[in-house]
């Protein structure tokens, strides 16, 4: 469609054209692998394997059908990923890693990719989503402060930023002991 067939603005004779940017929201598969990769290594850098959640992800695959990425123009931009979680006796899934590439940060694409895995996971029959992220960024979005030291994870973490969102009974009661990946 040429330029000029489809204006955003027009007054008096003058038209401003806005760029046009086709956002998509989709479930991730293996053709996003890659870019995947790319977004998560200039997000995190290589010390990302390291850290306690990447230890959990490491035990076992992420769940696909509740993995989301954002493409724009049919390249991706963005990814969340969800993986599979058993957290004290909590039957639940955790969030992460969340990446938006640097050229579309600030436009709700991360908070849009969160507010979808909550409720697939929801619908899914999850427990609990559970992150290790910042609570600024995650409280509004409706994660909770898990008690501190509650959860134990395969590695050191800041017992600060250990955070949920409950979907089950009770679940902050019930929300004590190991975390690790769960088939
Ligand atoms: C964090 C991240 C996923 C946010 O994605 P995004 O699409 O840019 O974020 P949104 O557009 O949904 O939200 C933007 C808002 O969140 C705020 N925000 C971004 N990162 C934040 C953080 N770590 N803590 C608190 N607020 C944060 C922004 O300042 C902005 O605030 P405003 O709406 O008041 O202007 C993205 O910046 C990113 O990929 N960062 C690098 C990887 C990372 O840190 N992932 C999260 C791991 S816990």
């Amino acid at each position: 469609m040429g330029v000029f067939e489809n204006p955003s603005f027009c007054l008096s004779g003058f038209c401003l054209f806005m760029h046009k940017h086709d956002l998509v929201y989709l479930t991730e598969d293996a053709s996003h692998d890659a870019a995947i990769e790319h977004i998560n290594e200039e997000a995190f850098g290589p010390g990302r394997h390291t850290r306690a959640a990447a230890r959990i992800r490491e035990q076992g695959p992420h769940d696909l059908s509740l993995s989301f990425i954002c493409a724009d123009d049919g390249e991706t931009i963005a990814s969340v990923r969800m993986t599979p979680v058993m957290a004290g006796d909590v039957p639940g899934h955790l969030l992460g890693p969340l990446a938006v590439r640097p050229s579309h940060k600030n436009r709700g694409i991360g908070r849009e990719l969160v507010r979808i895995a909550v409720e697939a996971a929801k619908r899914n029959g999850s427990e609990a989503v559970i992150l290790v992220g910042d609570p600024p960024y995650y409280g509004p979005l409706g994660f909770e402060k898990v008690a501190y030291n509650a959860l134990t994870f395969p590695g050191p973490v800041d017992p600060g930023r250990v955070l949920v969102v409950p979907l089950g009974e009770d679940v902050h009661g019930r929300l004590k002991g190991t975390i690790g990946w769960r088939k």
